[in-house]
Formats: C-alpha cells, sequence, structure tokens
C-alpha cells in the first residue's frame, strides 16, 4: 500500500509548476509529495508552500521549501490526501486531525488535488467522520451528534492545532454529504467537519495497475 500512496503523491507533483503557491495537505500519503517536491526546489524550482498543519509545517522545512502563510494568498494547487473518497468526489478528511486548515486552504485553491491508494475510493462512506469541536461543552456537542444518529467517540490524548477536540462519528450511512456537511457546522460548537464537498478538483489514485486519474465534472 506504501508504493501507491507514494505514486499517486508523486504523480500529483507533476502539477506543480515554477513560480506556483502550492497547498501543503497533512497525512502519510502528502508527506511523499512534500519530500519530492524539496527535490524540486533542490534542484531550483521555484514555489512558496502553504502548510495545513504543524506536522506539515515541519516536513516542509525540513525538506526546504518556502513556506508563506495562507493569508490572503490564492493558491494554484493543493496536494492533499484524504480518508475516503465517493463516486462524486466528495470525501472525508480529519483522520489525521488537521481537517479545520485543510479546508480552509482547499477552499482558497484554484485546484485541489487528492492523492489516496485505491482502497480509499468507495461507493458510500463508512469511516468515522471526524468533527472538530471546542473544548468547552464538547459533551453537550456529542449529545447533539447522537441526536442525529451519530455515535461520537473523543479522540484520546488528540489537541487539533487550533486547540480544539476531535469527535470521530459512527453512522450507518451518509445518504446527502452537501446537507450533512451544513447540519453539522450549524451545531453550536462545532469549529468544522471532515466532509469535503465539491472541493476536489482531481483525485490521483495509486492502483496495482498503476495511476488512475479522476476529474471532477463540476
Ligand atoms: C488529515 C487528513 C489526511 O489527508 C487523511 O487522514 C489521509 O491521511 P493518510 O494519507 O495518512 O492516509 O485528512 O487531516
Amino acid at each position: 500500500m506504501e508504493e501507491l500512496k507514494k505514486a499517486a503523491a508523486h504523480h500529483a507533483t507533476s502539477y506543480v509548476k515554477d513560480g506556483m503557491i502550492v497547498g501543503l495537505g497533512t497525512g502519510s500519503t502528502t508527506k511523499y509529495a512534500i519530500e519530492k517536491i524539496g527535490e524540486m526546489v533542490k534542484d531550483g524550482l521555484h514555489i512558496k508552500g502553504i502548510a495545513t498543519s504543524r506536522e506539515t509545517e515541519k516536513l516542509a522545512n525540513e525538506a526546504g521549501i518556502p513556506l508563506v502563510p495562507l493569508n490572503e494568498h490564492d493558491i494554484d494547487v493543493t496536494i492533499d490526501g484524504a480518508d475516503q473518497v465517493d463516486g462524486k468526489l466528495n470525501l472525508i478528511k480529519g483522520g489525521g486531525g488537521a481537517l479545520l486548515r485543510e479546508k480552509m486552504v482547499a477552499s482558497c485553491s484554484m485546484k485541489e488535488i487528492i492523492v489516496v491508494d485505491e482502497s480509499k475510493i468507495v461507493s458510500s462512506f463508512s469511516f468515522p467522520l471526524p468533527v472538530e469541536v471546542v473544548k468547552f461543552g464538547w459533551e453537550s456537542v456529542a449529545k447533539k451528534l447522537r441526536a442525529f444518529g451519530f455515535t461520537p467517540k473523543l479522540r484520546e490524548g488528540f489537541i487539533t492545532d487550533n486547540g480544539n477536540y476531535i469527535l470521530d462519528c459512527k453512522y450507518t450511512s451518509i445518504e446527502n454529504a452537501e446537507e450533512m456537511e451544513t447540519m453539522l457546522n450549524s451545531i453550536p460548537g462545532v469549529v468544522e467537519n471532515g466532509l469535503f464537498v465539491k472541493l476536489a478538483d482531481v483525485v490521483v489514485v495509486g492502483t496495482k495497475g498503476g495511476i488512475k486519474i479522476i476529474k471532477s465534472n463540476l
């Protein structure tokens, strides 16, 4: 599986061109892209990166990629991972806990490229949905999530880069990702949730038969 992740991540770096502002996602698949972009920078590529987490900031620094803060930048291309991708190219993200910054960066990106191995392509979501919540009164948010049919579990010992908790929420099915994303974010105390709807432009899938590219038709 590592080879498939690496192949997808390396392929995605072909979208990175001189002079670009590049969003750098978080996770074990994106790590391969960051390392590869670091090599490209050493070979003379001029880009500026925007990190989606402290972990990625550290990796980018080690790889020698110059970083800028998000601020008002328009991002040319972002490479990020996902926990699951459905047939409409909606995503579940946040397994690594960086969903808020990842979604902010994705929303500012002209092209969002998702890198995954083939096991993450699904017809319907099943990965527990990460929901970032403020610490204050998090149990009251968990109660509301239960009323919506979720089974939330506090991610033990984990604090996000933004100082919040994550509730990993099991469910039987998510019928309408767009409605669910909006509904979850309307609960007071929810900061962001891991449903990424209409944000992915290209999904690069590492398969045993080679690289497969899925493009959004939106
Ligand atoms: C982090 C994420 C990651 O992109 C997602 O969890 C996939 O990670 P990995 O490539 O390690 O499987 O959303 O918040």
